[in-house]
């Protein structure tokens, strides 16, 4: 299983940030099991192998991809690694430490810099479902946003019949702050959206099970 150190290594090569930037990681965020990196060139093909599939975008708000929409996307992604103000996004590639194999993405949004406030995001590849990779990712991105950026409350949403989001967002210690009844149109059906949030309170609190 490649280390905290071998990724430190092979992310020498980045490019240098902005001076603008306020907050970026310090690539690549290595949890227990996976590491979190900026998308590269060499990402497009295992991005295509899920956001090419009908049952990822699903609940996306995206349609599934051509092969040429992922080499776009991942173009754009393998820049946004940083944060230089309001709106910025981080996406992040996530590589499975023991296989090296790129199972999905997660992102971080700074909605608010006076107030504060940030939004996650996370899609996986089905075959790497079901084994707590997209908590495990979001997780660090939640670390991230409160222990580094000292964000106050990062939210996170999803379609009402998204099971297995909501899940995801329960066992990140995430409240239930919200559910709109069709409050818009999403693939001609009324959408239905929930919305939970975590507080840096919350976070910081002792004894949660995340
Ligand atoms: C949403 C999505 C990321 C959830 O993926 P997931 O793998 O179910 O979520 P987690 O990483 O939290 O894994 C939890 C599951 O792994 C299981 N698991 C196995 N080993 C585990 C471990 N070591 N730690 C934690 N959970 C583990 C849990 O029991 C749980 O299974 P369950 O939901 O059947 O109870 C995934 O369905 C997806 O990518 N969907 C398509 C894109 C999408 O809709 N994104 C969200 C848009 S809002």
């Amino acid at each position: 299983m490649a280390s905290a150190e071998d990724y430190a290594l092979a992310m020498n090569t980045q490019v240098p940030l902005p001076a603008t930037v306020q907050f970026a990681p310090d690539y690549a965020i290595v949890t227990e099991r996976l590491a979190l990196r900026p998308f590269s060139r060499g990402d497009v093909d295992a991005v295509y192998s899920y956001r090419s599939r009908e049952d990822v975008s699903e609940y996306l708000f995206d349609q599934p991809m051509t092969h040429e929409e992922c080499a776009e996307a991942v173009r754009a992604r393998a820049g946004q690694i940083a944060f230089s103000s309001e709106g910025d996004k981080i996406v992040l590639a996530v590589e499975r430490r023991d296989d090296a194999r790129l199972i999905g993405e997660v992102s971080l949004i700074w909605r608010s810099v006076s107030d504060l406030q940030g939004e996650i995001g996370y899609i996986f590849h089905p075959d790497a479902h079901g084994h707590g990779y997209a908590s495990e990712a979001s997780r660090a991105l939640l670390a991230f946003g409160f222990e580094v950026m000292g964000l106050h409350r990062v939210y996170a949403r999803c379609d009402a019949l998204n099971g297995g989001s909501e899940r995801v967002m329960q066992r990140l210690g995430m409240r239930k702050e919200a559910h709109f009844r069709e409050h818009a149109q999403f693939k001609g059906r009324w959408d239905e959206e929930l919305i939970y949030a975590i507080l840096e309170g919350e976070w910081f609190a002792p004894a949660t099970s995340r």
